[in-house]
């Protein structure tokens, strides 16, 4: 048998075996006494009754009385000879079927009784088991006796007794069987617990299947949501790590690159071989890596940052971001339309800064790779939300489209046209409006790429 098995045996034959103990106890030593307790109780109501009636009454009370209280009642005159009284007695008994083995009223007990007093003796009758407990009283000269015959009681414990020792031992093995079962039912889905729980330490996220329709089922349930959490958590870290180490030989290159350019240069420099344009060189290589530097600190800034939420107008603040690239829309002869669908003012709370950020991006992304020389920009109402829409012509492959919201991702195309930059402003985007709980996203179709965002309004 199994641990708890063993556990739960040993403690209930303890209980039933102390149980049965104290009933044998209780048999034995106090279920005598109480008997006879009971018994003289009986007789001493009957004959504390039998006392206050008149004749008549108590004539007509004594059928009754053996009825009910299971009592005998003989009565008799006194008589000159004790011999003769008690034969008289004895007859009289017989009459009612109590036969006695032995009986006698002393003539001390006559006196006493022919006196008023109230006298209890207990007969035993020897061989017959039993005893007769008696209450004399007198009754308008009349000696009266109120008779019981008890059992000894001590015999039938024994009996009991010798029968609770049978019962001990049968519920005993019945027990242990009983524990057997419903032991082997816990532990064979306690089994599978410990064996699937080992198996998620060893990070094998498996699941269990135990019906057993009550708190171990319940444990199994949590263990599967704790074994599915897990392996979720277990697989972002894992990707997690993976951006990282992708993040980490994109900066390593990112770096390089301008690095040996500036190398290359300078030793040109140093060997006399600049044709004017060298140092030029050197500078722009220099500026980009600045510039790197700058956004790599911004994008670190935002995935720590603390944001402030604050109320603000939407609208307000995306037109005074649009209105900064004016001028170079004019310059590049770039088209921008903006078309409000949405009614009344539209308020959100986050953090403004960073929703500046977000703008600018997107809006300085558009102006840098539109192709048509056409940019839309769009504000509608979808369901209780505000949807942002900024759209440019784009020759790319959407297939790969998802992956402009890694760090340091650019399009070849812009990148052979030396256009892009480091390749971190949508990542910032991305944080930024993640960290807002957004829903946002990028599609490509038919020449066109499109940004969209879903606000939430707030009254
Ligand atoms: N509106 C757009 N139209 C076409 N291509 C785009 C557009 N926005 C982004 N891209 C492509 O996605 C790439 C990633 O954009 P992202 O803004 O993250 O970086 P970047 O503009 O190259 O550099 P940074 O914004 O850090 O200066 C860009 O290099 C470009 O190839
Ligand atoms: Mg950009």
């Amino acid at each position: 048998m199994n641990k708890l098995g063993k556990k739960l045996s040993i403690s209930i034959s303890i209980a039933v075996i102390c149980i049965i103990t104290f009933s044998v106890l209780l048999n034995k030593y106090f279920l005598p006494k109480y008997y006879l307790y009971k018994m003289k109780g009986n007789i001493e109501h009957v004959t504390e009754a039998l006392g206050k009636m008149d004749k008549k009454e108590f004539l007509n009370a004594v059928p009754e009385f053996e009825r009910k209280y299971h009592v005998t009642i003989v009565y008799e005159g006194t008589k000159e000879d004790i011999n003769d009284f008690n034969e008289a007695l004895r007859e009289k008994l017989y009459r009612k079927q109590v036969t006695l083995n032995k009986f006698w009223v002393t003539p001390e007990t006559l006196k006493k009784v022919e006196n008023g007093q109230k006298v209890n003796k207990l007969y035993d009758q020897g061989k017959l088991k039993s005893s007769f407990l008696t209450s004399y009283i007198n009754k308008d000269h009349m000696f009266v006796l109120v008779g019981l015959s008890i059992a000894h009681f001590n015999d039938a414990a024994k009996v009991i007794n010798t029968l609770y020792i049978y019962v001990l031992a049968i519920a005993v093995v019945i027990i242990l069987l009983l524990v057997w079962l419903l032991t082997k039912k816990m532990t064979d889905p306690l089994k599978k617990l410990k064996e699937v729980s080992e198996e998620i330490s060893r990070l094998k996220f498996k699941k269990v299947n135990v019906r057993t329709n009550d708190e171990i089922e319940e444990l199994a349930e949590s263990i599967n949501i704790m074994s599915d959490k897990l392996k979720q958590a277990h697989e972002d870290l894992l990707t997690k790590n993976e951006n990282l180490k992708t993040f980490m030989a994109d900066i390593n290159h990112e770096l390089k690159t301008p690095l040996s350019v500036i190398q290359i240069y300078a030793q040109g420099l140093k060997d006399g071989l600049d044709d004017g344009t060298y140092i030029d060189t050197i500078l722009k290589q220099t500026s980009n890596i600045s510039l790197l530097i700058e956004d790599l600190l911004n994008y670190s800034r935002i995935e720590k940052a603390v944001f402030t939420y604050e109320r603000f107008q939407l609208l307000e603040l995306f037109r005074e971001c649009l209105s900064k690239y004016d001028l170079e829309c004019k310059k590049k002869q770039i088209h921008v339309t903006v078309s409000n669908k949405v009614k009344g003012e539209v308020w959100v709370e986050a953090d403004k800064n960073k929703f500046e950020m977000v703008f600018n991006n997107l809006i300085s992304n558009a102006i840098k790779y539109t192709q048509n020389q056409k940019i839309d920009i769009s504000f509608s109402e979808s369901d209780d939300k505000v949807l942002f829409t900024i759209q440019n012509g784009a020759d790319i492959d959407g297939q790969k489209i998802e992956k402009i919201w890694e760090p340091f991702y650019v399009i070849e195309a812009s990148r052979n046209k030396n256009i892009s930059g480091t390749g971190l402003g949508l990542a910032i985007v991305k944080s930024i409006l993640e960290r807002h709980h957004l829903k946002f996203g990028v599609k490509h179709s038919e020449g066109n790429i499109l940004f969209y965002i879903y606000f939430n309004r707030v009254p």
